[in-house]
């Protein structure tokens, strides 16, 4: 609010709020210090509100990168599950509880499940000793992560939740929820991290060629079934009768679809 608008004097008050009696000259000047005293209130309490807004701290700003954002509270509300149900070909997944969970990078911020973190640092030492960086950027994500990473972004981007659903889960939809998936970077080429570019990158290519020897599968290749945007990064742990239970659903969808496509009439 600028001075012009202060009222200064019972002129600046509109004739509307000034005309409470019959004749303004008449009225008494106790009347008129009451009229003064709440205008000024108000403009004091208006001008308070301004003050306050323009030093607040601004929203933090995120993106796809960040691995596991320190979020508490969520400032996002959690919408009913009919609001996100059947986005996409997106499926249902559980939370991992944080003692089925193990570090995979040294600052401690990103993780896995037991079986997939340790199978994941040796395909990571293995790749090494061929010239080849594999650099984790994000697992596990609890659904309170997902949800900001899903609806914050979806706000920042101006996207209504199916557009935003082609490049990312919905919270509860997400295999990071499960501890076996991981995005993964070529540390030599960071430029490509999350972009289908990294398809063209030497770790991607070494993955194709040996992910498999550490039961790591790509989760979402190009065309697949659940009409997912392709991410060649992400990549999910299918070693043990756990992991394999907790993808045979997508994995069914996967070879349904490959059957559809090599078959011959
Ligand atoms: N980024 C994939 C869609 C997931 O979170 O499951
Ligand atoms: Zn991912």
């Amino acid at each position: 609010m600028n001075n012009k608008e202060k009222p200064t004097s019972l002129e600046d008050i509109p004739a509307a709020l000034r005309d409470i009696s019959t004749s303004p000259k008449t009225s008494s000047p106790n009347l008129q210090l009451i009229i003064l005293g709440v205008g000024g209130s108000i403009v004091m309490i208006l001008v308070g509100i301004g003050v306050m807004r323009l030093f607040s701290p601004s929203e933090p700003v995120i993106s796809d990168l960040s691995p596991t954002p320190n979020l508490s509270p969520s400032p996002i509300p959690t919408p009913a599950p009919e609001e996100i149900e059947n986005i996409l070909g997106h499926l249902r997944y559980e939370e991992a509880s944080p003692d089925q969970l193990k570090s995979i990078t040294n600052d401690g911020r990103i993780k896995l499940r037991t079986k997939a973190a340790d199978s994941f640092l040796k395909m990571q030492r293995d790749a090494r000793a061929n010239g080849i960086i594999l650099t984790p950027i994000s697992g596990f994500r609890t659904v309170d992560q997902q949800n900001y990473l899903f609806f914050e972004i979806q706000r920042q981007r101006n996207q209504n939740p199916s557009k935003r659903a082609e490049v990312s889960a919905p919270p509860k939809y997400s295999e990071h929820h499960t501890g076996y998936a991981i995005d993964i970077g070529d540390g030599k080429v960071p430029g490509t991290n999350l972009s289908e570019n990294f398809e063209k990158t030497p770790a991607f290519r070494w993955l194709e060629n040996n992910a498999a020897k550490y039961s790591f599968e790509l989760s979402f290749p190009a065309n697949n079934p659940q009409n997912i945007s392709y991410e060649p990064w992400h990549w999910r742990y299918v070693g043990d009768p756990h992991s394999l239970e907790t993808f045979y659903k997508a994995q069914q969808l996967q070879k349904e679809s490959s059957v559809d496509v090599n078959k011959v009439d």
